[in-house]
């Protein structure tokens, strides 16, 4: 079965899905990106994802390409033509297509580019969750607006390109102040002594939309938050530790630079914030946990 990508207003065959050379996303990483999981047919979080991508964008000030429902429309039929029931949906918009130059161009005579993809993922029984990951560590050699999903991700693909190369899964970036911010691509959780340590939703991370879920499960299931944030130290010692995102939900973390935690086995917590998050992300738009900018 051919794999569907959406560009622009067009169905395409994914191999023949393409951009012009001067997008500004191409050239300048002019643009936001989400991902959302699709979980046996339920898109996971969507409208925490969509209401961080149209925050993203007006960060930026770059217009929404088409309204949110049609943004919805698309993503369902994509979803259709490929059949997809497990899938992680990519969605991306950039500026769009200007003569290069660094400001902004008129947005009167640019329209944003609009791009969609669906890449089968397998949640359930992702051996990640089950037996848990390595990590390690890395500087955080990010900007300063880490709370803007953008698709400018260097830094990200190098810190992951070093877990890659320490037969680790992910890097927990730390900051020039000794603090762990979050993963290359999800934020950093511990558990020490019953309380969850996370970093505070500020600037220095993406306030991702699974955490901000975890965050209210675990509170509605008596756990204490403390948004904290914690140094490499602290998680060498933690009772437990884990990462959260919309790729793979919530992963227990069993090794950090060498260190093992909880024994070198997956934790008890970790694993029931999975099982109380998969409840909760097939109730699909009628999940209750909102994701908002501003608050916790
Ligand atoms: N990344 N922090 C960073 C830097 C991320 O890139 C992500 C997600 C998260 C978790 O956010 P959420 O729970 O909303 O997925 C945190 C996506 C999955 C990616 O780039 O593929």
């Amino acid at each position: 079965m051919p794999r569907y990508a959406y560009v622009n207003g067009h169905y395409v065959p994914h191999s023949k899905a393409i951009v012009h050379i001067e997008d500004r996303g191409y050239q300048f990483a002019d643009g936001v990106y989400e991902v959302i999981a699709l979980v046996n047919g339920t898109l996971a979080d969507e409208r925490g994802h969509l209401d961080r991508m149209e925050r993203s964008l007006g960060e930026l000030n770059i217009d929404m390409p088409v309204s949110r429902k049609a943004i919805q429309v698309i993503m369902r039929e994509l979803i259709r033509k490929n059949r997809a029931r497990n899938a992680a949906i990519y969605i991306q918009v950039t500026r769009g297509v200007a003569k290069r130059d660094f400001k902004y161009p008129d947005p009167d005579f640019i329209r944003p580019s609009l791009v969609m993809t669906c890449r089968s993922f397998q949640y359930d029984g992702n051996p990640n969750v089950k037996n848990g990951v390595k990590i390690i560590t890395a500087p955080d050699q990010r900007w300063a607006r880490r709370d803007i999903k953008t698709i400018a991700l260097l830094p990200q693909t190098i810190a992951k390109q070093k877990a890659a190369e320490a037969g680790a899964y992910e890097t927990w970036m730390v900051g020039d102040d000794g603090i762990v911010t979050e993963g290359s691509s999800s934020n950093a959780w511990i558990l020490k002594d019953g309380i969850l340590k996370t970093h505070p939703a500020d600037t220095r991370i993406l306030k991702g939309v699974t955490r901000a879920a975890v965050e209210g499960i675990a509170k509605e299931n008596g756990y204490i938050i403390d948004e904290k944030s914690f140094t490499p130290d602290e998680a060498y010692h933690a009772d437990e530790a884990f990462c959260t995102s919309a790729t793979s939900l919530i992963v227990p973390v069993i090794e950090i630079d060498g260190h093992l935690i909880g024994g070198g086995k997956p934790g008890d917590i970790a694993g029931k914030i999975y099982e109380w998050y998969r409840k909760y992300a097939s109730k699909g738009p009628n999940a209750q946990y909102k994701w908002s900018a501003n608050e916790k």
